[in-house]
Parts: C-alpha cells; sequence; structure tokens
C-alpha cells in the first residue's frame, strides 16, 4: 500500500519557471500510487511541453476546452467529476486571481469552477483544490494577490506555501514554489483525516549522546525513524507539533517545530519549557539512562588495562511529565527484547501511563518496517506490521480517539 494507492489527481500547470519542478512532481505521485492527469494553461505549456507530462504520467495532456478527445466536448467536467483532488502546481498570480473571481476563460479554470464540493446538491463528493502558488516576491506581497488568497482560502482553497529563498528572476523572498517532495507530503496529509486539528503533540525522539570527554560519549543506536514518522503523522492530522529531537540524521517533517538537544537533561529541560498547553506528550526517544558523573576535559588516555565509568542516573522525563497535575495525555515506548507484554503492561502501570506502544528490539531499532502492540486500559492491540509511517499514523488515530471529546464551540 502506497500513500496515494488508487488517487486519481488532476495536476494544473500555469505559467511560472517553477513548472520544471511540476514535471517532478507528476513522477513522485505516480510513485506514491497516483493516477495522474495533467492540464496545463497556455502559458503552461510555455514553459514545459505537454509531450513531458505525457511521458511522465503515461497519460494524455490536456490544454484546450474545446479538446474533441472528451466525452461531449465536456473535459472540464470528466476531468473533475472523477478526480479525487484538483492540484494547481505552479499557480500563477493571474490564475489565483482569475479563480478568486470564479472566472472560467480556459480548460484549467472552468475545471476548478466545476468541481464537486460537499454539501453542494449532486456532488456525490469533495474535490479538494490545492493550489501551491509561484511568483515574484512584489506580486505576491501585492495587495491584490493579497485579497485574492483571502477570499480563495474563505472559499475552502487549501494553499501549500510558497516557500521563501531564491526566485528565478533574481530577487529572494516570498514566493518560490515548494519543492515536489514538500508537495507531495501536503498532498498526502490533504487525503487523511484531521483526527487532531486544533490539538498540541509534543515528542521526543532519537538517541541521547552523553560526553565522556571532547571525542567520545554514551549513546545507543536509535535511528529516531519512529519518532519521526509519528510527528510527520501527528502534523498530517492537523496537530501543531514540536518535537524534542537528539542527535540523527533525519530531516523534520514538514510544519513540524524541530528542537535539536544532544544530552537526556537537555532533552529534559527543552520538554519541561515546552510542556505548558500540550494535549499529548509521546516520549519516543531512546533515553540514556545513565552519564558519566564526571566529564574529562581532555581525552581520556588508554594505557590501563582496565577503566572503570562511574555513571549516575538520567531524570526519568516521561515518568516526570506523567505525575505532573496539568500533565498531557502521556504516551510511552518500551522496547523490549523479550517478554513484551509482561514487561510493557508492567511499565504503562509503573509510569502512570494511559497508552504504551511495545515492541521487540529485534524488531525495531534502526529498522524501516516496525511491529507494534499497543497497551491501554482496555488490554492489547497488534497492530498490523508495516513500514514505520503506516504504524505511525495507527498509532495517532489510537492516541486521537482517547482524547477526551471537547465541547463544541
Ligand atoms: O523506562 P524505560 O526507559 O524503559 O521507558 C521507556 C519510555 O520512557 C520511553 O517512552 C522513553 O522515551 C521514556 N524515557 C524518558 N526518559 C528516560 C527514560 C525513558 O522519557 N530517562
Amino acid at each position: 500500500m502506497t500513500d496515494l494507492d488508487g488517487k486519481c489527481i488532476t495536476l494544473g500547470v500555469t505559467g511560472g519557471v517553477a513548472a520544471y519542478k511540476a514535471a517532478e512532481l507528476v513522477r513522485l505521485l505516480g510513485k506514491a500510487g497516483a493516477r495522474v492527469r495533467v492540464v496545463l494553461t497556455g502559458a503552461g505549456a510555455r514553459f514545459v511541453t505537454p509531450v513531458t507530462f505525457q511521458a511522465l504520467s503515461g497519460n494524455p495532456v490536456w490544454t484546450d476546452l474545446w479538446d474533441p478527445r472528451a466525452s461531449n466536448n465536456m473535459a472540464h467536467i470528466e476531468l473533475s467529476r472523477d478526480a479525487d483532488a484538483i492540484v494547481v502546481a505552479p499557480a500563477s498570480a493571474d490564475f489565483l486571481a482569475r479563480i478568486a473571481h470564479g472566472l472560467a476563460n480556459d480548460l484549467l479554470t472552468t475545471l476548478c469552477l466545476a468541481r464537486p464540493r460537499a454539501g453542494v446538491e449532486g456532488a456525490a463528493r469533495d474535490c479538494p483544490l490545492l493550489v501551491a502558488p509561484a511568483m515574484n516576491v512584489q506580486m505576491w506581497e501585492n495587495p491584490a494577490t493579497r485579497r485574492n488568497m483571502d477570499v480563495l482560502r474563505q472559499d475552502g482553497v487549501v494553499v501549500l506555501g510558497p516557500g521563501s529563498g531564491d526566485q528565478a528572476c533574481g530577487e529572494t523572498g516570498m514566493g518560490r514554489m515548494l519543492e515536489p517532495e514538500e508537495l507531495l507530503d501536503d498532498i498526502v496529509a490533504a487525503f487523511l483525516p484531521a483526527l487532531l486539528a486544533g490539538r498540541r503533540v509534543l515528542l521526543t525522539a532519537g538517541p541521547t549522546f552523553e560526553p565522556l570527554d571532547p571525542v567520545r560519549g554514551l549513546t545507543n543506536s536509535s535511528s529516531g525513524r519512529m519518532g519521526y514518522a509519528l510527528a510527520r503523522a501527528a502534523a498530517e492530522a492537523g496537530a501543531q507539533v514540536t518535537l524534542v529531537s537528539g542527535p540523527v540524521s533525519l530531516a523534520a517533517p514538514r510544519g513540524v517545530r524541530r528542537v535539536d538537544v544532544t544530552t537526556a537533561r537537555e532533552m529534559h529541560a527543552a520538554v519541561m519549557e515546552r510542556l505548558a498547553g500540550q494535549d499529548v506528550f509521546i516520549g519516543v526517544a531512546a533515553v540514556a539512562d545513565f552519564r558519566p558523573a564526571e566529564f574529562a576535559v581532555r581525552k581520556i588516555k588508554k594505557g590501563a588495562a582496565r577503566l572503570t565509568l562511574d555513571l549516575v542516573a538520567n531524570p526519568d522525563i516521561l515518568a516526570e511529565v506523567a505525575v505532573r497535575p496539568d500533565r498531557p495525555l502521556c504516551v510511552g515506548f518500551a522496547a523490549e527484547s523479550e517478554n513484551l507484554d509482561a514487561y510493557a503492561e508492567a511499565k504503562r502501570r509503573a509510569k502512570g501511563l494511559p497508552l504504551v506502544v511495545g515492541n521487540l528490539v529485534h524488531e525495531a531499532l534502526g529498522r524501516e518496517d516496525s511491529t507494534v502492540v499497543l497497551f491501554d486500559d482496555a488490554g492489547r492491540h497488534p497492530l498490523p506490521p508495516g513500514p514505520k509511517m503506516e504504524v505511525a499514523r495507527r498509532i495517532i488515530a489510537h492516541i486521537a480517539a482517547m482524547m477526551p471529546r471537547r465541547a463544541p464551540v
């Protein structure tokens, strides 16, 4: 199962230098399992030809409202009725202005106007419209564009980016189209239910590193992948996510605020500082239980046949958070080498946690796939084994179902 398995996406490409990135986006969407049909505006076709998009998508490319290939000459109806989403990347200032005002003067604007919307008579389902603006910073900041973007957001259009950085015109600022990988993440998230909308989630992830001397330290083989996958899954579910991370070689997921720490004590301080107002705390980090009692300022020399390290206990971050009167919903991880059920449940009770995610170390540490069992007051819930991202989404769904319902506003 891939992220966009069976999804049908109509990808609109308007006129902008970033159109070359849309070619890569088509490839990524296809790899994620989506069927992609590309609609080019006249200006879009000046930047990248239909041949490129046809070859990458494996489907005919559409440019003309009057294209006789469409049954009943209704390309705009076909391309929006059976699409699961319409994505426009890059979306030029002119295109955004036209859809903000309901114009339908070419194929792409017409099919955007014709897209089915949930709750509107005759619509069997919703076909969300996602736009990825790309333009010069002056055009993006222009009051006319600002007004158009406000209108589009009010109309329920999902705006992806833009980012800030160097622009093709030589200027620097807001208006750069997001990178294809970032767009893919946002498109995947748009299909997932917003189970944690309006919630705040704090996580720890990765190993800690406890320095012993200027070049050595105590650490472990945690890759951070499970914690990062959970952070991404929480963000996809609409939460505001803060990830306190030990040293790992992973990039922060889209939209996740990352705080880098090295030692357990730094991780402890970073968590305590950010705890107020959190709805969920997930301790995924493999925190070193002990640290060297002394830090040797100079490199420890070899010579002696034996060396004894004096270690002292680190704070237990999760246990400390779980006993606070203002505690969020606390979730722990139990990586065990044997007796998973007994040890995980014992840990849950000892730390007073509503939920523990248990796994066997040889099935988890440093691997792409994960096999986990959830332990809560209702008992044990084994999850189907799978890629860490899929498992993470299931864990987030379980956590969301445990959250106290909020009074309607
Ligand atoms: O006690 P144990 O280390 O087995 O518990 C594991 C759980 O506790 C994990 O969720 C881990 O992130 C958290 N933990 C922590 N601080 C520690 C040790 C573990 O937050 N010092």
